[in-house]
């Protein structure tokens, strides 16, 4: 897909969240980062800060930026396994569908997968998957991964959290949170980074989607997972040489909850398009809009006919469910145009 800069204001994307630029806090951050020299590899003192918040703000262990969020997945997973460990995780995850294998090629591991309406692992859909265990033939599930806000915009209840959490430590199993939308799930809960992340041994902590620029925190809240992540980061080259404009990133979205008015208003934004289309003819919402996110099912038609004008995927082929992301820098007017866009389009398919 090319969304290509012209003079003439395009469209907003509905596409994704990954589609909206950077936010200006964090660009002024990078100028103010980008003066004089400092020492490279993390010693320095935006990575100290940066580091020093993000472990208040969660509680944490350990702090490790990434560049992005399949590099923060593939180091969080690999603090947890051994050779012969799998992990349990949804199928539709994140980590299973859009990661290329990089699990499976770096950490070198099985990903044992569960089908869910939701997006969201239940204790029961893992105990499904935890078959042969000790039997020296059968790979050895150790980990649960789970995804909040899920890949169909839906999130995990802290009581949700919190049994999958018990259900995890009875077992003897690890529990890992791809938080590539965590600050919308907060804005959505109404709970704190540390309320999400009380339960996870190790989480991810998207800032690109929420208005970096590119920059993602590995979060280690178990601190028997720490002890690695530096060697292990390394290897995985995601060390920066540079790090302190990964840092300023973070400590910018940090800056008087930059990071939750980001994902409030990205929130709102997608509550007021869901409503927009509700009872429009074609358009059937198809998961609970809990985040950033509107899954609706849509007449074909109107989806041939909306995407001559306007950007957004299509999220499942078979279902024509098609997926619409909000991002922090969604406006009102944006929303409403193209609510209208689709109430005309699909007025003209039902006249
Ligand atoms: C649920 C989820 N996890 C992780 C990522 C991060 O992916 P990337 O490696 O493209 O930054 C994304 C991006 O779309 C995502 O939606």
């Amino acid at each position: 897909m090319t969304l290509t800069p012209s003079a003439a204001p395009a469209p907003k994307s509905f596409g994704s969240d990954n589609h909206a630029g950077t936010h200006p806090a964090v660009l002024r951050a990078l100028g103010e980062a980008n003066r004089g020299d400092a020492t490279a590899y993390g010693d320095d003192p935006w990575t100290a800060r940066a580091t020093a918040q993000l472990a208040e703000e969660f509680g944490a262990s350990g702090v490790f930026f990434v560049f992005n969020g399949t590099a923060a997945n593939v180091l969080g997973i690999s603090l947890m396994l051994r050779p012969y460990e799998a992990v349990v995780c949804a199928e539709g995850a994140h980590l299973n569908v859009d990661e290329c294998g990089a699990a499976e090629r770096i950490v070198g591991c099985k990903l044992l997968t569960a089908a869910t309406p939701d997006g969201k692992l239940t204790p029961q859909l893992v105990t499904d998957r935890l078959g042969g265990r000790g039997d020296e033939h059968r790979v050895q599930p150790r980990a649960v991964a789970i995804t909040q806000v899920t890949e169909v915009g839906t999130c995990y209840t802290l009581e949700e959290l919190r049994r999958l959490g018990e259900f995890c430590r009875a077992n003897e199993l690890l529990l890992y949170m791809d938080g590539a939308r965590l600050a919308n799930a907060a804005a959505f809960l109404g709970c704190s980074l540390a309320d999400l992340a009380a339960s996870i041994d190790v989480l991810s902590f998207g800032g690109t989607k929420n208005g970096a620029m590119g920059a993602e925190a590995l979060i280690v809240m178990n601190p028997s997972l720490a002890a690695t992540a530096v060697f292990q980061r390394k290897q995985q080259m995601q060390l920066a040489s540079k790090m302190r404009y990964l840092a300023a990133q973070f400590s910018a979205l940090l800056e008087d909850r930059l990071w939750l008015r980001n994902a409030e208003h990205a929130n709102a934004m997608a509550r007021r398009l869901a409503d927009g289309v509700t009872g429009v003819p074609g358009v059937q919402l198809h998961q609970p809009v809990e985040s950033n996110g509107v899954f609706a099912a849509l007449d074909p038609e109107l989806i041939e006919t909306l995407q001559r004008e306007w950007t957004f995927g299509v999220w499942d082929d078979r279902e024509h469910v098609v997926r619409w992301m909000t991002a922090f820098d969604t406006t009102e007017d944006d929303v409403d145009a193209f609510v209208s866009g689709i109430r005309a389009a699909a007025g003209a398919i039902t006249a």
